[in-house]
């Protein structure tokens, strides 16, 4: 199993929308077993897969409740191959907890419960709050790569430097973590979005996909219909950029 977390400290920047429709399309189109896990009290992901609710154990219980079982708060999707661990806003009270607790090694809880699991999925894909908070470095040492979203604009690449600090840092406790590299999403063809890509284009700093995710409306009107943007329009921009996204991803 490969573990992709999906970063990036500012909200608004297509984390959720890329974790949901990555996992997705590698489930769909690709036939991997894939577990997406919201990390995010919000429980965004959640939501969209009609699986946010109270009654469930998630990711906070996996993370405080000692001998929780992973599986025991795995829940289907309605997809095939496509399995999730919720999030609510259990989350806030899971992170306090967690550093209270000095009984045990912090950041390696998520890493210790998905080794479990290791042969039962190809890959797991999570889905981060803007925030380095100790779920999100749990994410971070459990994680073989990095995939970082971007919207073009003069505070993501601010927040993109502070991003590679905080990165360097994860690297002293998982050394062989993966700048995977970083998506430009909701690209619109204006000046700022072109010369915005072109410079991150000619940096050495930071790899960047190839493909960039188009500003597309059926976007948000997917968020509505709770649908995956391949199934909500499959000819819309985005769908197309995404499904080209994961094969390049895969290095198809
Ligand atoms: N390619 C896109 N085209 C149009 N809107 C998008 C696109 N990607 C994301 N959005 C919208 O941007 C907002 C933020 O996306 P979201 O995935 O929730 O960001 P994050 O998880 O980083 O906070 C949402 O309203 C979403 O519908
Ligand atoms: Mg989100």
């Amino acid at each position: 199993m490969k573990n992709v977390s999906i970063l990036n400290l500012k909200g608004g920047v297509a984390k959720t929308i890329t974790a949901i429709n990555m996992a997705h399309i590698l489930a769909i189109i690709h036939g991997k077993r894939v577990l997406l896990i919201d990390n995010d009290k919000q429980g965004n992901s959640s939501k969209f897969f009609n699986l946010h609710n109270y009654e469930m154990p998630g990711i906070a219980e996996l993370l405080t409740v000692r001998n929780t079982k992973i599986r025991e708060v795995i829940q289907h999707t309605q997809y095939a191959n496509l399995d999730l661990i919720s999030a609510n806003m259990n989350l806030v009270n899971a992170n306090l907890q967690i550093i209270m607790d000095v009984s045990r090694q912090q950041q390696t809880i998520l890493k210790k419960a998905l080794q479990q699991i290791e042969s039962e999925y190809d890959y797991c894909i999570i889905d981060n709050a803007p925030d380095i908070n100790i779920s999100v470095i749990n994410s971070l040492v459990a994680a073989n790569e990095v995939i970082v979203p971007i919207k073009i604009d003069q505070f993501s690449f601010d927040g993109l430097k502070e991003l590679t600090e905080q990165f360097e840092a994860i690297k002293e406790l998982n050394p062989t973590l993966n700048f995977k590299g970083c998506l430009v999403t909701q690209f619109t063809k204006n000046d700022v979005n072109v010369q915005g890509e072109d410079h991150l284009n000619n940096q050495a700093n930071y790899p960047i996909f190839a493909t960039h995710i188009r500003r597309t409306e059926k976007v948000d009107e997917s968020t509505f219909s709770r649908q995956p943007i391949i199934e909500y329009s499959q000819r819309c921009g985005a769908a197309k950029d995404y499904m080209n996204f994961v094969k390049e991803y895969l290095g198809e």
